[in-house]
């Protein structure tokens, strides 16, 4: 098991496109279980490789510690895309990456998904609600889009000042960071979940 560190905003590594999977190694497959364990630890629902520093197309999801999600198992998602979706609905979100800021953003109520598990066969998923949500969000990392690329751009100028101290790393967060040009560093608190 290991903890990785989570790449904050400001880090190039989130605004890039995360590669196609063509096959699943033995690095891969450590890569989704510390991806596991970094968000657990993280108390997050969600994590997307791009937030570990890996232009991979894996994401993992575990909804099941939720009200919404209660019954539900992880998933490892690889070479996610969406093939049907419908509904809009609105919903306050928090990121890993971006920690302090909590906005509203509007996404598909229902999606229809296609991806590869950890043995590379194809899977069909419909979900909806807050599964659907926060596979929305980590798809969206891997397309170097975060949450707040969603909001108005009045929004956006009221946020600047967070994220410009998020930037210089001047947040606490209760697991370990990468702050956006330095190799490495620690914080502490807790909040977040996506
Ligand atoms: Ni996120």
């Amino acid at each position: 098991m290991a903890i990785l560190p989570i790449y904050l905003f400001g880090n190039e590594v989130l605004k890039k496109k995360a590669k196609h999977v063509a096959g699943v190694s033995n690095d891969d497959i450590k890569l989704i279980q510390d991806m596991f364990d970094t968000m657990h630890e993280a108390s997050g629902i969600g994590l997307a490789a791009n937030q570990v520093g890996e232009l991979k197309r894996i994401l993992v999801v575990d909804i099941s510690d939720m009200e919404a999600g209660k019954g539900s198992k992880p998933l490892a998602i690889i070479n996610p895309e969406i093939i049907d979706e419908e509904g809009e609905w609105e919903m306050e979100e928090g990121c890993l990456s971006i920690p302090e800021i909590r906005e509203k953003v509007t996404r598909s109520e229902k999606i229809t998904l296609k991806y590869n598990d950890v043995n590379m066969k194809k899977v069909e998923l419909e979900a909806d609600g807050l599964l659907a949500r926060v596979i929305l969000h980590e798809l969206d990392h891997l397309n170097g889009v975060l949450f707040t690329d969603h909001l108005t751009s009045t929004k956006k100028t009221l946020l600047r000042p967070k994220l410009k101290k998020i930037m210089k790393g001047h947040v606490e967060t209760q697991y370990e960071v990468v702050i956006a040009g330095e190799p490495k560093s620690k914080t502490k608190n807790k909040k977040i979940v996506l």
